[in-house]
């Protein structure tokens, strides 16, 4: 038999420059990512302007560590997936440039990717098949998002957040209590040694939208008030975030009735929200592996040859899309 038809993606939606080499039948032949940590650590938060430069920096040797692991040679590949949005502009631009040069020079089609997508195929990386109807919690540091899929392709959206996002709420208490950036993996593990003692508000039970800006605050008085310890107070945020997501997830599962419940995105590698998912969702529960959860090239990948085989390549001028939406 041939050897599977092979894509290589590009992702630079953020932070991460990040290349995967990803065959047909959505085995990961290489990953790289190249974290920007370092360079955005001191100002505790992903300064634009450094993370474009950092991109455009580190890009082609990230691609061609990709391409080196997996042993690929451009001739072998089927084509170039790359992250067309949302994110940050000028680092999509990056990624898209250099896509765009790749596909020229070595006469691949293109294939525009939204990263929510992304992260959502996420899953797909280790033989797990996503059945419909699905519904998806997707919960990354730049959104928070409920969804309904009654089939490939289709997303319409339940709920979203009204301010920050759940890892955004994670890194910013993690500033707070001194944990430095970025905070989400760090607040829980403090969590995990901690009680959720505190009884913190479970912000906006009605619905399907989220709200974290409230309970943000509602951390910041106990802080302030000096009475707990940093791991009862992580414990306790991170129940309360955990709280809300299950209820509203338990809410969606109760509407749609879905044969699987999908959770992907940076805030699904948390053990404490995994856990708590598996006993509530059971067997239909799909969860991406901890290093497909937070954002890579793979995933992009995944997508990209859903949507691929689904719509061909994509034609016409492709630019940035920073506000591009996941779900109408
Ligand atoms: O999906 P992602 O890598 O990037 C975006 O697309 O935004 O998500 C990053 C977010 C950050 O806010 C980070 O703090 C959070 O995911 N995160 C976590 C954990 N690991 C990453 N939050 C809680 N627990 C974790 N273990
Ligand atoms: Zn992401």
């Amino acid at each position: 038999m041939a050897d599977a038809r092979r894509l290589l993606a590009i992702e630079t939606s953020c932070d991460e420059t990040a290349a995967a080499v990803v065959s047909e039948d959505l085995r990961v032949v290489s990953s790289v990512i190249r974290s920007q940590v370092a360079t955005h650590a001191k100002f505790g938060g992903v300064m634009p302007e450094l993370a474009s430069r950092e991109h455009a920096v580190h890009i082609v040797s990230v691609i061609d560590s990709a391409l080196a692991q997996a042993e690929a040679s451009p001739e072998g590949l089927e084509a170039i997936a790359v992250t067309q949005g949302p994110g940050l502009v000028g680092c999509l631009a990056v990624g898209i440039a250099t896509a765009k040069a790749l596909a020229l020079a070595w006469g691949l089609p293109l294939v525009a990717v939204n990263h929510l997508e992304g992260h959502f195929h996420s899953v797909e990386l280790e033989s797990t098949t996503v059945e419909y109807p699905a519904v998806i919690l997707l919960v990354s540091g730049g959104h928070t998002i409920l969804a309904h899929a009654p089939r490939l392709g289709v997303y319409e959206l339940l709920g979203a957040t009204r301010d920050d996002s759940v890892g955004e709420a994670f890194d910013k208490v993690a500033r707070e209590l001194g944990l430095g950036y970025p905070g989400g993996p760090a607040v829980d593990r403090l969590a995990a040694e901690g009680r959720d003692v505190l009884g913190l508000p479970r912000p906006m039970r009605e619905g399907m939208d989220f709200s974290f800006s409230g309970l943000k605050t509602a951390m910041r008085r106990e802080i302030a008030a000096g009475a707990a310890s940093k791991a009862d107070l992580a414990a306790s945020f991170a129940a309360s975030c955990v709280d809300v997501l299950c209820e509203k997830l338990g809410k969606a599962v109760a509407a749609y009735d879905p044969k699987s419940v999908v959770v992907v995105g940076g805030v699904a590698a948390s053990p404490i929200l995994r856990a708590r998912l598996q006993e509530q969702f059971g067997p239909s529960l799909i969860l991406p592996s901890l290093k497909y959860a937070t954002d890579n090239a793979a995933m992009i990948g995944a997508a990209g040859w859903t949507t691929y085989r689904a719509r061909g390549a994509t034609t016409g001028d492709l630019g940035p899309m920073p506000n591009l939406r996941f779900a109408a």
